[in-house]
């Protein structure tokens, strides 16, 4: 597993939101990705799966950082709800375009929390028969698992904090933030 630094660098910037990773230091880490991912697939073609919405800026980045010849498709699940805590429950919303037997896949997600969701993915996927199954997050929470899976890229592993921006949201907002921002805690109910 590639890992990144736990860093918590805080800036204030964003209406008085901290910085958690700046736009520079993300895209230092999606090169360093996109070139471990291309060394990996050995001139093989790649099927690229967003799984939206989160994953959308992520994707958009680590696709030109790749450099091999590469798809597109995607997924979307149920979320968070409104709030920062998980339902718990995982549901198809939406299903791939294109069938992916035969083919070298990575599975792009903005963040491995739980491990519910990627857990269910890799479930549904693995039943079509890629030749191979990769998933690359750009950050990771490994004190927040539920479920044993582990990404074969990380970006960054951060603690237990909840992050917004580039693609992440707090209910929809903040997802057009540049940077990798902290959302102060929710009281407890
Ligand atoms: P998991 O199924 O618990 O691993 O959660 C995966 C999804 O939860 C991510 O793709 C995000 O959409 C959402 N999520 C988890 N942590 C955060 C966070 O800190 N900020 C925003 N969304 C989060």
């Amino acid at each position: 597993m590639l890992s990144g630094d736990t860093v918590c660098m805080a800036t204030v910037t964003h209406q008085g939101l901290q910085v958690l990773y700046t736009r520079q230091q993300i895209a230092d880490r999606v090169a360093e990705m996109g070139a471990q991912i291309t060394r990996d697939l050995n001139g093989e073609k790649l099927v690229m799966i967003g799984v939206l919405k989160g994953a959308a800026p992520f994707l958009a980045d680590l696709a030109r950082a790749v450099q091999v010849d590469a798809t597109f498709d995607f997924v979307a699940t149920s979320s968070y709800g409104k709030g920062q805590r998980s339902s718990g429950a995982v549901k198809l919303i939406k299903d791939l375009d294109e069938p992916i037997e035969g083919k070298n896949v990575l599975v792009v997600e903005d963040i491995l929390d739980t491990g519910l969701t990627l857990s269910y993915l890799r479930k549904l996927f693995l039943q079509q028969h890629p030749k191979t199954l990769r998933i690359a997050a750009l950050l990771d929470k490994p004190s927040r698992r539920l479920e044993m899976i582990e990404a074969d890229y990380v970006g960054f592993s951060i603690p237990n904090l909840f992050v917004i921006g580039y693609g992440m949201d707090y209910a929809e907002r903040y997802r057009n933030l540049p940077d990798i921002c902290l959302m102060a805690p929710e009281p407890p109910e």
